[in-house]
C-alpha cells in the first residue's frame, strides 16, 4: 500500500518514454511500478535473477552486471528489493546503486531515483538509506515486532520534489511527509508502534549499554535510543 502511494504521489513527474527498472520479488513492489508506467507510458524492465549453481538451478541471485545494462538515458526509477522473501538472498544493495548511478551519468540520464522494499530485509539487517544513497525506502512495520502497518523513508529532495500531494487538497503539505497521505493514518496504529523500542529493550538486562534491535543496533544517545 506505501509503494501504491508513492507511485501515485510520483505520476507527474512521470514522462511518457521513462524507463522503470524493476526486480522480480513481491508483487507489492512490482504492482504499483507497472501501474504506474501504464498511466504515463512509461516503459518496465525487469532485473532477472541468474543461477548461480550448476547443481541447484532454483538457486538465483541477483548480479549487479546484469543490473547495468538495462540503464538508459531514460531511466528514471530503479524499484529493488533488499531482501528476497522467497529465497533469503541480499541483494548488495549500496554496490547496486552506486554502480547505477555512475552508469546512469553516463547515459545522460536526467533523473534517477532508486527505491527499495526492506520488507523482508528490516527484521535482519541495519537499514542505512544514507549510506546506500536511495530515495525511498519501505518496510512493514509488523515483520518487526509492531502492527499491520507500513514505514517509508522519503529523501528530503525528493519530498518537496517528485512527489505531488495525495492529501486533502486544502492542506497545505508540500514540503511535509503528510503528502503522502490520503486520509487519516490509523492513529490507534501509529500509536501502536511507539511499543516496539520499550518492549525489545525489555528483553535486555537494564545495564545493557547498547541495544541490538532485530533491525540494527540502537545506540542510546541523551537518554534515547535511534
Ligand atoms: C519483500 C516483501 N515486499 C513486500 C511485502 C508486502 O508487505 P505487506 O505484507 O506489508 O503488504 C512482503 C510481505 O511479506 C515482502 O516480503
Amino acid at each position: 500500500m506505501i509503494l501504491e502511494k508513492i507511485a501515485r504521489a510520483l505520476e507527474t513527474d512521470i514522462q511518457p518514454g521513462d524507463e522503470f527498472i524493476i526486480s522480480y520479488e513481491h508483487e507489492a513492489n512490482n504492482g504499483p511500478w507497472k501501474r504506474l508506467a501504464e498511466r504515463r507510458n512509461a516503459v518496465v524492465k525487469y532485473w532477472q535473477p541468474t543461477p548461480v549453481s550448476a547443481e541447484n538451478p532454483y538457486s538465483v541471485a541477483y548480479k549487479v552486471e546484469e543490473l547495468l545494462p538495462l540503464v538508459s538515458s531514460r531511466t528514471r526509477l530503479v524499484a529493488i528489493t533488499a531482501c528476497s522473501n522467497i529465497l533469503g538472498s541480499l541483494v548488495p544493495v549500496e554496490e547496486a546503486v552506486k554502480a547505477l548511478r555512475q552508469r546512469a551519468k553516463e547515459q545522460g540520464a536526467r533523473k534517477v531515483e532508486m527505491s527499495v522494499d526492506c520488507v523482508a530485509y528490516a527484521p535482519h539487517r541495519k537499514m542505512d538509506v544514507r549510506q546506500w544513497d536511495i530515495d525511498y525506502c519501505v518496510f512493514s512495520v509488523y515483520k518487526v515486532y509492531g502492527i499491520h502497518n507500513a514505514a517509508v523513508y522519503v529523501r528530503s529532495a525528493a519530498l518537496k520534489t517528485s512527489l505531488m500531494s495525495i492529501a486533502h487538497h486544502f492542506l497545505k503539505v508540500d514540503d511535509k511527509p503528510y503528502k503522502l497521505q490520503p486520509g487519516g493514518p490509523g492513529y490507534e496504529l501509529v500509536y501502536g508502534a511507539t511499543a516496539i523500542v520499550p518492549y525489545l529493550k525489555s528483553l535486555m538486562p537494564e545495564d545493557e549499554q547498547t541495544l541490538y534491535l532485530c533491525s540494527g543496533v540502537c545506540r542510546p544517545v541523551d537518554g534515547q535510543y535511534i
